[in-house]
């Protein structure tokens, strides 16, 4: 008998039928709540598979008595209760690695894409604006910048080997210093963003870094200073950086995340200095595929004895 699995995303073609070649997949958005999906499984789930933006709380396993595994489409698994899993001996895995360069890309994307205006210049063109009013104002450069980078893990390590090519000068803050990094270590996020052109944030989410970059770390960015976030929104305090966009006390953001998506605060739609991107970090087919690929070859691994790939760091 085929394993019952819970699928509550990613919802791409073909994802339930990659999932019948080993289990018994039931997709969450085909039958609404929980109860209904269990009816229609027939029997308990023993996986979940999940993506980087699932809820899957305490609360959630504990309706599936069964609960083996949860894989996770996404490098990032903030929004699974990994503690309450682990207590249970669920195993989590996740899909590190193969999302890194394309995450890496759309953040140096977003940096220059804020910094040389080139959404308003876009926009510039098709308005006629060239033509009647001649050349746009000057923007900002990103070559020689010094960017501060929060988080370097492999996304922040990838950003930073492009920025070499940028000229940029580097440092970075951490929870726990690295031991083998070449880039200085800033152990006060203030110090940090008031010795920075461009603050990057490439941490995880979750409760550790809840709201890290509040009202202080953005006034020390300051009136010249760009944020991007390809991270979590959780990450940043989402109304400061409003006021402190709106006051001018922050130069500009580029937001690849936030707080409640797909929902994004007015206030920030309508600035001007702002750039935002839906969560398209890993958005590539390619990189969708092999997260995909991954997250399937642990399940599968999984309901056949085999190793995990990718268990979550904390499953050591
Ligand atoms: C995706 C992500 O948004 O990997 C992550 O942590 O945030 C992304 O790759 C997501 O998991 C896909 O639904």
């Amino acid at each position: 008998m085929k394993p019952n699995v819970l699928v509550l995303g990613p919802k791409m073609p073909g994802i339930i039928d990659l999932v019948s070649e080993f289990a018994n997949p039931v997709a969450h958005w085909d039958h609404g709540d929980l109860d209904a999906c269990q009816a229609a499984a027939g029997g308990p789930f023993r996986g979940v598979l999940a993506t980087g933006e699932s809820r899957v709380t305490r609360a959630f396993q504990a309706e599936l008595p069964e609960l083996e595994i949860i894989g996770c489409f996404g490098v990032g698994y903030d929004g699974i209760d990994v503690e309450a899993a682990l207590e249970r001996g669920i195993a989590v895995t996740n899909t590190p690695g193969v999302l890194t360069e394309d995450v890496a890309d759309l953040a140096v994307g977003l940096m220059i894409t804020v910094r040389r205006n080139m959404v308003q210049a876009d926009r510039y063109i098709r308005d006629g604006r060239w033509e009647r009013e001649g050349p746009m104002p000057l923007a900002g450069r990103v070559q020689g910048k010094k960017v501060g980078l929060v988080g370097l893990g492999r996304i922040g390590l990838a950003i930073a080997r492009r920025l070499e090519a940028f000229n940029c000068t580097i440092a970075y803050h951490k929870r726990t210093r690295l031991t083998d990094s070449a880039y200085p270590y800033v152990e006060n996020l203030v110090e940090l963003a008031s010795a920075s052109d461009i603050l990057v944030v490439s941490t995880p989410g979750g409760r550790t870094t809840e709201g890290m970059i509040d009202r202080s770390v953005l006034r020390a960015l300051g009136p010249e200073g760009t944020l991007v976030n390809i991270a979590r929104g959780s990450v940043v305090d989402e109304q400061a950086l409003i006021e402190t966009l709106k006051s001018g006390e922050l130069g500009s953001a580029a937001l690849d995340v936030f707080r409640d998506e797909p929902r994004v605060p007015d206030a920030l739609k309508r600035l001007p200095n702002v750039v935002l991107t839906p969560h398209i970090g890993s958005a590539t087919s390619e990189t969708r595929h092999a997260m995909r690929d991954l997250v399937l070859e642990n399940l599968r691994n999984h309901f056949d004895g085999k190793p995990l790939v990718t268990p979550v760091p904390e499953m050591g």
